[in-house]
């Protein structure tokens, strides 16, 4: 369906008497939405009861819509009036669509084979995730098959660290370069410190910074915790089995480990052992390319997740984590990628490659042939067609690129756009919008300096016997005009 006929479709089903669930539905998904997004949590529940009551369980009348859209009027208005990220994500879709094709041609590549748990995949298994930073969403191929994140996990981990000891601190453990050397050599920088975050000892070392006072069992809950925020609360797992093999053939990063600690390169009081058992336990974390996708989303978001609207990482930990990705993340490749691509990537030894195109979107390519140098080879030539085609590499200048597409939205104002998206779900009473902007009318009032407003707020507050985020407002009656105005 084209980009007219969605308005075409809108149009008609908020000026008829009766609308069908299934062509609502479809309108709604051709704008990028899912119906499982958690943002629309509201609208789908009382959707569900409201069908039903009704005679045939499929139709609603005027009245009853309202009343079902009304709870995130917010961001199906946004949705419906083409202000996400790709306005036209039908016609975006069937480009990626295209580029996965292409690439589904290529039979070249070797699946890792040096521990059993991978070699059992088969090389024909291709997908790819995306995720934009309005949380749009689209998927092609094997997108829901489990695989361990490898490598892909190492950006995941340093962000992790940076964000709760900060840049000074991990820096002081692992530095910024290229080691220009394989991924696993034993090798360190004049410093004898790691190169890199995203070479293995890099990795080890970022792995002994995570949560230091904590017990093992706590280390790998709390960086699970982080990587499920990340994917907006969808799928990762762990392979148990990759873990234990990663450990029975991992002597080389057994060598790294004892090599870091005769060099002090861990925090004072590191036992080497079990960093290098959560090394291998994050290694072998389990994602789909689809909840990979919002991973990569969290990051090209600045560290918000897209689909839940909660800060995951500081903006601080996402910056570093896209620098290095972007001059570090493709092993012997990452110059090259860095040139012919331009965009921060981390591949893994499943097959996994993480991208993200920064404040547009997160792409998770998934297929387990790799080539010489470690990527997958799939994975490699859809990122390339991708810049080809859409100006979405770091140096493509919008003005003299002119025969590549610009899939996005007219730039302007972010913040002046949100502050107005805050007023109209204030107006509207669209309680989770209001939620997910995080300040309360308090904080708001302290933060302005208005004193008045905050002694106001408060005294309300405590008349009503109100938890501090509770003077956001219900007012039903606001939603009402502000719905009838939209429809
Ligand atoms: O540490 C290893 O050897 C592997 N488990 C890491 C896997 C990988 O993706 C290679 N990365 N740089």
């Amino acid at each position: 369906m084209g980009n007219g006929l969605i308005v075409a479709y809108c149009a008609v089903l908020l000026h008829v008497n009766c609308i069908s669930i299934a062509v609502a539905l479809q309108a709604l998904k051709a704008t990028g939405l899912r119906t499982g997004d958690p943002r629309l949590k509201e609208c789908m529940e009382t959707l569900k009861e409201t069908l039903k009551k009704t005679p045939d369980g499929v139709t609603l009348d005027r009245q009853q819509f309202k009343k079902c859209v009304q709870s995130n009027i917010v961001l199906l208005t946004q949705a419906f009036r083409k202000k996400f990220v790709i306005p036209d994500f039908q016609s975006f879709t069937s480009h990626i669509d295209e580029l996965y094709e292409s690439a589904k041609k290529l039979h070249e590549g070797q699946v890792a084979d040096y521990i059993p748990q991978l070699a059992k995949f088969s090389p024909d298994l291709w997908a790819v995730s995306l995720c934009t930073v309005d949380g749009q969403r689209h998927t092609a191929g094997d997108t829901k098959v489990p695989f361990c994140l490898q490598s892909c996990v190492k950006p995941l981990k340093y962000a992790v660290a940076v964000h709760d000891y900060g840049t000074e601190y991990v820096h002081s453990f692992i530095g910024k370069e290229p080691s220009g050397l394989r991924f696993n050599k034993l090798f360190l920088n004049e410093d004898d410190k790691p190169h890199n975050p995203m070479v293995n000892a890099g990795a080890i070392v970022c792995t002994s910074l995570i949560k230091q006072s904590a017990s093992n069992a706590e280390k790998f809950d709390y960086a699970m915790t982080f990587l499920k925020n990340m994917a907006g609360n969808e799928y990762v797992g762990f392979s148990n089995a990759t873990f234990q093999s990663e450990r029975e053939s991992g002597d080389r990063n057994f060598a790294i480990g004892y090599y870091l600690k005769e060099k002090k390169c861990f925090p004072e009081g590191t036992d080497m052992t079990s960093v290098l058992d959560l090394y291998f336990q994050l290694c072998s974390i389990e994602v789909t390319c689809e909840s990979g996708s919002v991973m990569a989303a969290t990051l090209a978001n600045g560290g918000i997740c897209p689909i839940t609207g909660e800060r995951v990482l500081s903006p601080e930990a996402v910056r570093n984590t896209l620098s290095l990705m972007h001059s570090c993340g493709m092993y012997d490749f990452s110059g090259q990628f860095a040139f012919h691509v331009g965009l921060p990537a981390k591949s893994g030894v499943a097959g996994g490659i993480l991208l993200v195109v920064p404040n547009v979107m997160g792409i998770m390519c998934w297929s387990p042939p790799l080539d010489k140098l470690g990527n997958s080879v799939r994975g490699i030539q859809f990122c390339t067609d991708l810049v080809e085609l859409f100006n979405f590499h770091n140096y493509d200048n919008l003005r003299h690129f002119s025969k590549k597409h610009d899939p996005r939205r007219e730039g302007g104002d972010q913040r002046v756009k949100s502050v107005i998206n805050l007023l109209f779900a204030a107006y509207t009473g669209d309680i989770s919008a209001l939620r997910r902007w995080g300040n309360t009318p308090v904080d708001e009032a302290v933060h302005f300096g208005h004193h008045d407003v905050v002694t106001i707020l408060q005294q309300y507050l405590e008349k009503y016997s109100l938890p501090s985020g509770g003077a956001a407002g219900d007012d039903k009656d606001s939603a009402e005009k502000s719905l009838d105005s939209l429809l």
